[in-house]
């Protein structure tokens, strides 16, 4: 997730800018960048890597007078974290800066290439900075050229915009990505994507609401909304935490992070879903030329979203596909043939056990893919291939919304494989893509649920232990709610599949062995539920989550009723994290920083 910064006023403008992109950081970004126009003249720097390296850039430059100014850090989305990719973005005369997803970006810069015009970067982003020049030419008014060019940007955007043409205001706009404004006891104005820059200059602040385009200048803050209407500013008082800023209120990064589901996918879907099937601008059909099987490999948690690829891709691309588990891959001699495609899944790109298992691929003439968090990490740079999951930095050790997006992608990616092998048809496609538009739904959390989840968590305190159980792709779902117990309650737990109950473990059932159970509606239902039975006879403790009643349940977490197994997935691993969560936090564990875990195993 990008941060973005701006200012107006006579303070040092340079110093604001940098200072404020510092209290962004913990948003994770790979590069950075301001410009400044203070008497007609544009200053502009950016730097790739972290903020110290553009301090270094701007050391010289002062500013002191009035100016206007803009600032971001980039979290890299299209197109590799460079200086040329990094914001600022320019123009002729104006700069731009920009977070979230342009979905219309590459028929915007075709448009504009084929009129003449020049591209520096990469990114979506720099098309806005060329429409916006494009239009002002033939507008009475920067004003006017700003709102048709916000009128036809599709995607999700929080912008700020500086210009010549209007040496004394900052446009912004702001669709699907956060961005707030405010002012200090001079009247200076400060805008930021979320409260932390602004805490300690601004007490009062508008929060700017989806639609909401305009500018500001010295003396007015002019809001119109998404339909043209002006609109007063409505302020309200900032926290002065900055921590729980950061936290954005929540409790904890994780907490935050998993009420981010919904947006964050929302962001991996954007730009890839078409009625035609799945578009990976990152990829080249051709990687698949000559492929009969997928083999994957990863770590933890990312181990988990892998092996509930291997179901979707021969459930729906009929692909031969297996998964692996990095460290006992790396040793065991495998077999390698150079029709396997080798995917490697990781959230930060730099585990060592998967990154080797890449290596071995590399070495032994096999194509490869990765489906990683982080651009420019280690895996990014060495395989052939890569789709970034577009989940913003992630804090919490224990992974949650990077799962959720790399289970999105491979979703994704079943379809795009799909296609290519012409094993499902064009309305099974549309099927699919249509309940894939449904996922940000199904991750949005529901307070009812929260709560309710915060209540019976009291009850799983102690025991001798948990299985938690499902069935096809809802075992993986199940191994993963119990990594997430394990890694922040320190209750051991088990991940099974249901049907191997009978095959010993329930020789474990007494009243204190818990069974968090998976019981989707849409997906061998019956089977499952007499799995469950066996144990509940055995008095085992049973937590039921399913859209449908389970009368042999000591509890039951209802989920909404679905029109598909896929929903149901997300929505149960949403209760999976929550129940998780809440436990630890009963238990008065560190939930961001459980002991002996890392967030990244660079280390064998
Ligand atoms: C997940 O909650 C853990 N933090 C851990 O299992 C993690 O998934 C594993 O270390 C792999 O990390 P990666 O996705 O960055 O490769």
């Amino acid at each position: 997730m990008c941060g973005i910064v701006g200012y107006i006023g006579k303070k040092n403008t340079k110093e604001i800018l940098l200072e404020g992109l510092k209290e962004l950081e913990y948003r994770g970004y790979d590069s950075a960048g301001i410009a400044v126009l203070q008497h007609d003249n544009f200053e502009s720097y950016k730097a790739v890597g972290k903020l110290v390296n553009l301090e270094e850039k701007t050391k010289d430059f002062i500013t002191q007078d009035f100016a206007v100014g803009i600032g971001h850090t980039r979290w890299a989305t299209h197109g590799k974290p460079t200086e040329l990719n990094a914001h600022p973005h320019l123009g002729e005369s104006s700069y731009v800066v920009h977070n979230g997803i342009i979905e219309n970006y590459a028929k915007l810069k075709k448009e504009l290439m084929s009129e003449g015009v020049t591209f520096l970067s990469q990114t979506d982003t720099e098309v806005i900075v060329h429409l916006f020049e494009k239009n002002l030419k033939s507008a009475s008014s920067a004003l006017e050229a700003f709102t048709k060019t916000i009128s036809q940007l599709h995607g999700a955007y929080a912008i700020l915009l500086v210009t010549k043409s209007e040496d004394e205001s900052i446009f912004f706009a702001k669709h699907g990505s956060p961005m707030l404004v405010g002012i200090d006891a001079q009247n200076d104005k400060y805008f930021a994507s979320s409260d932390t820059p602004l805490i300690g200059h601004c007490t009062d602040v508008n929060y700017f609401e989806d639609g909401d385009y305009g500018y500001v200048s010295p003396n007015a803050i002019v809001i119109f909304d998404k339909d043209g209407n002006k609109k007063n500013p409505r302020f309200t008082k900032l926290t002065q935490n900055k921590l729980s800023a950061q936290k954005n209120g929540f409790r904890f990064f994780m907490e935050k992070e998993i009420y981010e589901q919904s947006d964050v996918i929302t962001d991996t879907l954007l730009g890839r879903l078409s009625d035609e099937g799945i578009v990976f601008d990152e990829l080249d059909a051709s990687l698949f030329d000559g492929i009969n099987e997928i083999k994957l490999c990863a770590c933890g948690t990312s181990y988990h979203s892998a092996l509930s690829a291997t179901y979707l891709f021969e459930r729906y691309a009929k692909i031969k596909t297996s998964v692996e588990v990095a460290s006992e891959f790396r040793y065991r001699s495998p077999i390698m043939s150079k029709d396997t495609l080798f995917v490697v899944i990781s959230q930060s790109g730099e585990t060592a056990d998967t990154l080797e298992t890449l290596k071995m691929a590399k070495a032994a003439g096999l194509k490869t893919l990765v489906i990683c968090n982080v651009d420019n990490s280690s895996m990014v740079r060495l395989a052939d291939a890569c789709i970034l999951t577009r989940a913003g930095v992630e804090k919490g050790v224990a992974s949650t919304k990077a799962f959720a997006t790399q289970v999105m992608v491979f979703w994704m990616l079943s379809m795009y494989v799909a296609k290519l092998k012409n094993s499902l048809d064009a309305k099974e496609i549309a099927k699919q893509i249509a309940l894939m538009r449904q996922v940000p739904l199904s991750t949005k959390v529901s307070d009812v649920t929260h709560e309710h989840i915060k209540r019976l968590s009291k009850r799983y305190l102690h025991g001798h232990g948990f299985f938690f159980i499902g069935r096809d792709i809802f075992y993986p779902l199940a191994l993963e709610g119990a990594l997430k117990l394990k890694e922040i309650s320190y209750l051991h737990a088990e991940g099974y599949p249901s049907g191997e109950m009978k095959h010993g473990p329930i020789a474990l059932a007494d009243p204190e062995l818990f069974t968090i159970a998976l019981l989707p509606q849409h997906l061998l239902y019956e089977k499952a539920k007499s799995n469950v039975e066996e144990l509940s006879a055995r008095d085992s403790t049973i937590c039921a989550i399913s859209a449908l009643e389970f009368d042999k349940a000591d509890d039951f977490i209802p989920i909404s009723s679905c029109q598909d197994y896929m929903l149901e997935f997300f929505e149960m691993m949403v209760v999976l994290q929550l129940l998780s969560l809440e436990i630890s936090v009963r238990l008065g564990n560190d939930v961001d920083m459980p002991r002996n875990l890392a967030k990244s195993v660079t280390v064998e």
